[in-house]
């Protein structure tokens, strides 16, 4: 197992337009019996309740979700440019059709809490929600937004997350 450090928020030297954007990232929950992870390139990072929180948008479908809301944390995963195709299939079929973490040749480990992460990952952020709400047509200012994203009334599950801790490779 790599060694990490632990950041403070205000130590992680961190773009989130590439690196969530761009890179993409998991969204992993569950315990050391069963867990779920999903790729997702839309979410953030910010100060609310004056803490520092993640955000992330999960459709309502997704399998992961029912992993985040039982077990009330998820980790955020960051890998190197080589693990795109890897993300991309994570992204691509649900956990609940396939064993997909076992074929991704990823390497399960836990956090203290027990929160999953990848040993791949160079950094990883630890979760714990705080505030979820699913988004709806009326709260849209920019309608075109809908037809644009939304197929079939599938609004995102938007969760406001502490972030509890930071670990980057050393
Ligand atoms: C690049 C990329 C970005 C994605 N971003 C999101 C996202 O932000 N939110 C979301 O709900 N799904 C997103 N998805 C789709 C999920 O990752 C995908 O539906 C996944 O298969 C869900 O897996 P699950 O059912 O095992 O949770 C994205 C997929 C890809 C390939």
């Amino acid at each position: 197992m790599k060694e990490k450090k632990v950041l403070k928020p205000e130590e992680w030297d961190f773009n989130v337009f590439t690196g969530i954007g761009k890179d993409w990232m998991l969204i992993t929950a569950g315990n050391e019996k069963k867990c779920n992870a999903m790729t997702a390139a839309w979410g953030g990072f910010g100060v609310f309740w004056q803490k520092n929180i993640a955000f992330i948008g999960v459709r309502s479908q997704r399998y992961t979700r029912e992993f985040i809301d039982k077990h009330g944390a998820f980790s955020l995963t960051f890998f190197p440019p080589s693990y795109k195709k890897t993300l991309a299939y994570l992204g691509s079929v649900s956990g609940r059709n396939e064993d997909k973490i076992d074929k991704s040749g990823l390497t399960l480990t836990y956090h203290s809490d027990g929160t999953p992460y990848f040993e791949e990952a160079h950094t990883t952020v630890i979760c714990k929600p705080l505030y979820v709400q699913r988004q709806n047509a009326e709260a849209f200012l920019d309608r075109t937004l809908i037809e644009e994203w939304i197929a079939e009334g599938d609004f995102h599950y938007v969760y406001y997350a502490e972030i509890m801790a930071i670990l980057q490779n050393k």
